[in-house]
Formats: structure tokens, C-alpha cells, sequence
């Protein structure tokens, strides 16, 4: 994770995004802090890369990489904007003596991929149309030796994989189906059957851009209907309140980057 002290909207690279709107700076980095502590608090170890002014968006630490079994792959951000911020992510890996592969394609780390350790013996769901080109798709599968099975994003609000689509388990998915083409959801119903379908309200709600330990899900509190779901389902839902970062498009999981090692 990395803390939200340099965030701010000034630049709009994403249908969220309006540099006109102010950030409150103090109750993003409280919101942020709350979050942080719930994943402690669930017993999870949290790393934190240091901001860096000038990066306003590197505080949505998922798109830096996208790891497997202690493999990772690096991201190389579509956005001038956001470029600098892959270096951070790289050195992080590096120092902490992770087998890091250099991407020479564009993509947006775990922003555009998901890993299901029990799908199909390991699979990665990998999004494209908007960040991530599907070349990158090809790259991550070579670099991690797993299927990649690539879905097509096509409403510009879902422009993210993790914006629209997350793993609850090792082997099953929430989603919301109205962010891929027909074929892709297709695709989806093909591979998980048993998924749980969000509807619009919940996913323009952020809701699944959720972190789940398979358990515990960790979820925006606006998506309350989603919440239900999961309850329903079997799992415990824990809901958060990251308003000031929805500014920049991005909730829980963006602010996660997830080490599988
Ligand atoms: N402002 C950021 C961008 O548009 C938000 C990134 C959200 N991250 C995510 N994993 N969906 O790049």
C-alpha cells in the first residue's frame, strides 16, 4: 500500500476523475489509514511504499505489479502521468528479493489482473480495451507460466479488470456483467458458473473493488446490496468508507497490491 499524502486530482485520466472537484487531503489519508488497519487487524502483514509528490495517483498501489508464486511481473502504466510510479513498485520487489520480469508491454498490474489459485488448476483473468493491451496478456502468461484467459472491458466507467471483477476465493468471482462484451461474458459464465453478479448501482459503487482473504470480504460501504450477497453466500463482508479516493476512480482494491509468494 502506499499512503494517499500526495493525492489529488490533477489530472483526469479516467471518467471519475474531475480536476475541478477538491480532494480533502486529511480525510483521504484517515480513510486510507482505517483501511490499512482493517487488513492489519484480519492478520494480514501490509508493506507501504513511500509517496512521492508529484505521483498524485500512486497511492492506488495495485497497478504497480502482478505477481504468482513469487513471480513478478511489472507494470508499464498507459499514462505519462503515472509512469514514474512502476520504478517504485520495481525497487520494492527487487529489495525484498522477489524474481521481478521487466514488462515491455503496456499493462496495469493487478489492476487488470486477477489470480484464481483453485480455477481450473490456476488461472489468471486478465482485462483489456482501456489500460492494458492485450500483447500484455501474452507477456504475463510467458512470465508466469500460467493460463491467461483475456475478457474485454467496453464502458469506460469499468476501466480497470479490478473495477468491475474480483476474486472472493481461490476459485470463485464476484462481477458485474455489463462491464464486458458479450463474448467475454460468456466467457465468464463458461469459467465460473457459481459467481456472485453485482448489479450497476453496487459496481458504479465501487463494490468490486474488493480484497477478499477468502473470507473476509473487505468492500466500499456504499455497495450495500453487494454486501448482502456476500453475507449470503458464506462470506463476512467489511465495509469501508474511501469516498475521498473514489476522486480518483479508484476504492479497495486499487489501494492493494497483492504479494502471492
Ligand atoms: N486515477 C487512477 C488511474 O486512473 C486510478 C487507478 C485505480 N486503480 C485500480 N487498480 N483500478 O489510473
Amino acid at each position: 500500500m502506499c499512503a494517499p499524502e500526495h493525492f489529488a486530482v490533477e489530472y483526469a485520466i479516467n471518467p471519475w476523475m474531475d480536476v475541478t472537484t477538491g480532494v480533502d487531503k486529511v480525510l483521504a489519508v484517515k480513510q486510507w489509514d482505517r483501511l490499512r488497519d482493517t487488513l492489519v487487524g484480519l492478520g494480514h502483514e501490509v508493506h507501504v511504499l513511500t509517496p512521492q509528490a508529484g505521483l498524485p495517483d500512486m497511492v492506488f498501489a495495485a497497478n504497480g505489479a502482478f505477481g504468482v508464486d513469487g513471480t513478478v511481473y511489472g507494470a508499464q502504466f498507459k499514462h505519462p502521468q503515472r509512469t514514474a510510479e512502476a520504478a517504485a513498485h520495481r525497487a520494492f520487489y527487487q529489495e525484498h528479493g522477489w524474481h521481478f520480469i521487466a514488462p515491455s508491454e503496456t499493462n496495469e498490474g493487478e489492476g487488470d489482473f486477477a489470480y484464481l489459485p483453485e480455477a481450473h488448476g490456476g488461472l489468471v483473468l486478465a482485462g483489456h480495451g482501456f489500460r492494458t493491451e492485450l500483447p500484455a496478456h501474452a507477456e504475463a502468461q510467458e512470465a508466469l507460466g500460467r493460463p491467461v484467459v483475456s475478457l474485454r472491458l467496453v464502458d469506460p466507467r469499468f476501466y480497470h479488470l479490478d473495477t468491475a471483477l474480483a476474486s472472493i476465493d481461490d476459485g470463485n468471482i464476484a462481477y458485474f456483467p455489463g462491464a464486458f462484451s458479450a463474448a467475454s461474458q460468456r466467457v465468464l459464465t463458461q469459467l465460473f458458473p457459481d459467481a456472485v453478479l453485482a448489479d450497476d448501482e453496487d459496481a458504479l459503487a465501487f463494490g468490486l473493488n474488493l480484497v477478499s482473504d477468502g473470507a473476509n470480504v473487505v468492500l466500499n460501504s456504499e455497495a450495500t446490496r453487494l454486501a448482502g450477497k456476500l453475507k449470503a453466500a458464506g462470506y463476512t463482508p467489511l465495509p469501508v468508507e474511501l469516498a475521498e479516493l473514489k476522486k480518483g476512480g479508484g476504492s479497495v482494491k486499487c489501494c492493494i497490491a497483492e504479494l502471492r509468494p
